[in-house]
């Protein structure tokens, strides 16, 4: 397992009690309908889930008909077995930093949702999507977005706008310089890596995909007017989404 595995395994179950709860109102109102709008009908499709924490996306994603294979550490895959297992799900233990343990070109759809941005290494989580991906199969990756993510910079409401939302703003201060961080997770600490978009870029560049599609979810204003705590989710964009294809080399 790696390190930061080994953090997240020590949050797993504070996280699988905020994961879908009402308060998890930016990835249920969010991140997960952008996603299901961007996999489309996966009825029948193989999908891979990589680091899917409490299995909750790989259970939605199997009532939507798919064959599921999803990993994590041990303590978030019991936790997805306890609570989200489904004829259609296979949950593995496994660590994305080693060679994955499927046949060559096996699925159809490779997403990991929120984990890029928490690893270290993506080197081998690149190069084995690639090699268990179907020719012309698709990566779905979301991340925090990079550019408006603690340590970056941050949200602030400022003189102006504890009298007007509207001109709250965000204070960035450095994007330029990779750096490692550790965040504050519902009271457990876990690593967060900055990587700039070209960075990413160039690292699936070199392990063959082509980005086909890019998404940076916005509200609508029912959404803000329902939440208005989250209001600056209607500010700047809080995840990244990459579409990627697979292409031969
Ligand atoms: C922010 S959580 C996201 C979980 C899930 N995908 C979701 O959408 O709720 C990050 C997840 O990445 C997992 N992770 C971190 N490093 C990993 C690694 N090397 N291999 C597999 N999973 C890893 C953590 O265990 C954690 O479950």
């Amino acid at each position: 397992m790696s390190s930061d595995q080994e953090l997240w395994a020590k949050a797993a179950e504070k996280y699988h009690q905020f994961v879908g709860s009402p308060q998890d109102k930016l990835r249920m109102g969010l991140l997960y309908p952008t996603i299901f709008e961007i996999l489309g009908n996966i009825q029948g499709k193989s999908l891979l889930d990589i680091g899917c924490g409490n299995g909750l996306f790989a259970f939605e994603i199997s009532k939507k008909g798919a064959q599921v294979s999803a990993f994590d550490s041990e303590a978030m895959v019991n936790i997805a077995q306890e609570h989200f297992s489904h004829p259609n799900i296979e949950f593995r233990t496994h660590d994305a930093t080693k060679a994955f343990p499927y046949h060559d070109q096996k699925f159809d759809v490779v997403t990991a949702n929120m984990v890029l941005m928490d690893m270290k290494n993506i080197e081998t989580l690149l190069k084995e999507s690639h090699r268990v991906l179907k020719d012309h199969g698709k990566a779905v990756f979301s991340i925090l977005h990079p550019c408006f993510t603690p340590p970056v910079g941050r949200f602030r409401r400022g003189i102006l706008g504890r009298v007007n939302k509207k001109y709250a703003y965000f204070h960035a201060k450095n994007y330029f310089s990779p750096f490692e961080s550790t965040k504050d997770l519902l009271g457990k600490k876990t690593n967060y890596y900055h990587r700039t978009i070209s960075d990413y870029m160039q690292n699936f560049q070199k392990h063959h995909f082509v980005m086909t599609d890019i998404f940076e979810p916005k509200p609508n204003e029912q959404w803000i007017k329902n939440n208005p705590d989250l209001y600056h989710a209607d500010h700047i964009a809080l995840f990244l989404l990459f579409v990627l294809q697979k292409t031969r080399y």
